[in-house]
């Protein structure tokens, strides 16, 4: 392992790092068009549907998905129409985003996907306790929120090989390593990745501040939910995402939410059986 430079203390390297990301991931094409049909008021659920469904691969996946026990849907959705009806264009489009960067998820970092899944379970999870009607954008947030570990991975192999070092001798958050390494971190890439994808800011925000949800001002609950669920899947020790140790979850997250301590068990009994059945999605191939 070669040595680097001790950390800048500006915003330029990761600038810097962002112009060597020569094989930047291109946003899915069919996602761009969902994105400019949905702004049109004029387009029905059924021609989103339709163009979605022209891609029989991709459409499958999205089923499977909006099938598992992420929604716990009482009754089955055999069409990407009907999954637009039920679930709502912004939670459809998470799902076909996700589809088109699942291989890339794989690719990146052992455990990365069913960290993800685990996270979007458990934010899930922590919305239904909350009573909140957007649980499932909510949820499609926890599934997106690491993307900027699929960047670090991909992209900047060598850094990456450096961060697992630190994080394997000892000590260190993943985050933590990632500083001491490129003084930024994944939440960094992520936002610049959603910003290059121009994804909602329901998604931006928790990619960007689900270490500092305090800092959140745009979707402040969404992203403290993605904070809580980020960290209980960890401390379940469901997936891999890159850390040997759990981080602490920000009291200020925690109280904004108006959750309790005796409000983490009711959590855990939603999140449990939903983790024990999410095998089924371990692999949408
Ligand atoms: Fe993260
Ligand atoms: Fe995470």
């Amino acid at each position: 392992m070669t040595d680097r430079q001790p950390p800048m203390q500006d915003r330029t390297q990761v600038r810097r790092d962002i112009r060597r990301i020569k094989n930047l991931p291109t946003v899915p094409g069919i996602v761009a068009k969902i994105s400019r049909m949905v702004e049109n008021p004029e387009t029905s659920a059924s021609e989103v549907g339709r163009l979605i469904s022209q891609d029989q691969v991709l459409s499958a996946k999205v089923l499977r998905m909006a099938n598992s026990a992420f929604f716990g849907m009482s009754r089955k959705i055999s069409s990407i129409s009907q999954a637009l009806v039920i679930l709502g264009f912004e939670v459809v489009k998470g799902l076909v985003l996700t589809s088109s960067v699942f291989d890339m998820i794989q690719k990146s970092m052992a455990g990365l996907w069913e960290h993800s899944i685990g996270c979007a379970a458990a934010s899930g999870a922590v919305a239904t306790l909350l009573g909140r009607d957007d649980a499932e954008e909510i949820l499609v947030a926890g599934l997106l929120h690491d993307l900027g570990k699929v960047v670090l991975a991909l992209n900047l192999p060598e850094e990456m090989r450096q961060v697992a070092a630190r994080v394997a001798s000892g000590g260190v958050l993943f985050y933590e390593a990632e500083h001491e390494v490129l003084d930024y971190d994944h939440s960094e890439l992520g936002q610049w990745l959603a910003e290059h994808w121009n994804l909602p800011e329901s998604l931006a925000e928790p990619m960007r501040l689900h270490h500092r949800p305090e800092k959140a001002v745009l979707k402040p609950e969404c992203t403290a939910i993605v904070h809580v669920a980020d960290i209980i899947v960890r401390a379940k020790g469901f997936g891999n995402a890159g850390d040997l140790l759990v981080p602490p979850v920000s009291m200020a997250a925690w109280e904004m939410l108006g959750l309790r301590k005796t409000d983490f068990l009711p959590i855990l009994e939603i999140l449990e059986p939903k983790l024990a059945s999410l095998c089924d999605i371990t692999s949408i191939n």
